[in-house]
């Protein structure tokens, strides 16, 4: 069965309480105060059905990978080829070849900048992407500027940080080689209509690289209907651990692309005269890959997907229009970002106090929040700030954290408003 009609099997409703049980990290004191954990954007909590899995697979199935003839081997071989399998299923690909693993979604979309669109682009040549995106989706395209003459193209976004569509379509020319645009974004919680911007750029005949990296974890996900070229994103955000992450490709594209990185697992023969490269997506995961995070990352998609995407972002939805709601009445407290559009993130600034401030004060009181440019800083000068503080929600966020937020933020006002 389809993630999508799990999800719509499973109802709407979750259980909070029932589903914050599943987290371990959730229940422990900070400061002599019960945690709110606020950050989830940045890394999520993991739970106990991801810690039994790395746990077990370190306890019981642990061997090299693709190497072993021996039994241990071949098993710990087939978790991780489950685990592929249940990122193909999670992002509905038509193919498990079109899953590479990765260490992160940072990783996937410099693998694109170097093996995709390197060997593709001529100097003067352009990638498109917007004004709201994170460092991972400027920095690598700006080293391939450095490397090789390809232009960094930016639209333009408005005050609320929304991305301007017809100035978006403006900037598409026969010079644009790529779209790489984020799908929400980090900093703001702006969701960008990815299906017509995708529109858009095949319309030129130019391919789409989605940074689902604050995406996946939110909402059911389809490759197929959205038609884009790759994809990216990160197990540690998807309450998976960290070190391990996806990228998806079209796989005629995969597949007339050069490796990433050379060395063992990724080669069928290798001599001093030359090396013949394994299938995809082997031939793009050089040396030994992280085994158990990529087992762990599959049991964080059987839990999301046990839970139902679709009633995950409903009961996200809600609490993110009552945290709207109860920030706006803090005094002194100003929202950045309030697109139409929006998923999980609040970040804010506050008259007087900055926003370091208010993180360190908030941590008194148990409260996780972040604070700085979120590694978008392009988007908070944007918006007029240097920084500003976010509170992120996840699956296990109820109403109680909200609560503990204004009030941790009423205080901030009172000490300095
Ligand atoms: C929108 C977005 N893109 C990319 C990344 C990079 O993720 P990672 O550091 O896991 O590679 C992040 C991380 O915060 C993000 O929020």
């Amino acid at each position: 069965m389809s993630h999508l009609a799990t999800a719509t099997r499973q109802g709407a409703g979750l259980d909070i309480a029932r589903v914050r049980a599943d987290f371990p990290c959730l229940h422990q004191s900070i400061h002599g105060r019960p945690l709110v954990y606020l950050d989830t954007a940045a890394s999520a909590q993991k739970p106990k059905a991801v810690i039994d899995a790395l746990a077990h697979t370190l306890g019981h199935d642990y061997a090299n990978i693709h190497r072993g003839i021996y039994e241990l081997s071949q098993r710990a071989t087939d978790l991780h080829e489950a685990a592929r399998s249940k990122v193909q299923d999670l992002l509905n690909a038509r193919d498990a070849r079109e899953i590479v693993f990765t260490r992160n979604a940072t990783e996937g979309i410099n693998l694109v900048a170097q093996s995709f669109l390197r060997p593709r682009a001529a100097a003067g040549d352009e990638v498109l992407i917007t004004a709201m995106e994170h460092h991972a989706n400027i920095v690598p395209w700006q080293l391939l500027g450095a490397q090789m003459g390809l232009r960094l193209v930016v639209a333009p976004i408005n005050d609320q940080g929304e991305l301007l569509l017809d100035e978006f379509e403006a900037r598409l020319s026969d010079r644009t080689k790529l779209v790489s645009v984020v799908w929400v974004s980090n900093a703001l919680g702006t969701v960008n209509p990815v299906h017509e911007l995708i529109a858009r750029a095949h319309r030129r005949g130019i391919p789409v690289l989605l940074d689902a990296a604050q995406a996946v974890q939110h909402r059911p996900v389809d490759v197929q209907d959205l038609d884009c070229e790759f994809l990216v994103f990160s197990g540690h955000k998807l309450y998976g651990p960290s070190g391990i992450g996806a990228l998806y490709g079209k796989a005629e594209l995969l597949e007339a692309m050069p490796p990433y990185q050379g060395g063992g697992e990724m080669i069928e023969s290798v001599s001093f005269e030359g090396t013949e490269f394994k299938d995809i997506p082997y031939k793009f995961e050089a040396g030994t890959p992280a085994i158990e995070a990529a087992v762990g990352l599959g049991a964080a998609i059987d839990y999301v997907l046990g839970l139902g995407l679709e009633s995950i972002a409903a009961h996200e939805t809600e609490l993110l229009a009552y945290a709207t709601r109860a920030l706006r009445q803090v005094p002194g407290l100003r929202l950045v970002g309030t697109a139409r559009e929006k998923c999980s993130v609040l970040s804010f600034v506050m008259d007087g106090a900055h926003p370091q401030d208010i993180g360190t004060l908030l941590d008194l009181d148990g409260i996780a929040i972040r604070t700085g440019h979120h590694c978008a800083q392009p988007v908070i000068e944007r918006l007029g700030h240097s920084a500003t503080a976010r509170a992120s929600l996840g699956l296990y966020n109820d109403h109680a954290d909200i609560d503990a937020l204004v009030h941790g933020l009423r205080r901030v006002n009172s000490m300095f408003g």
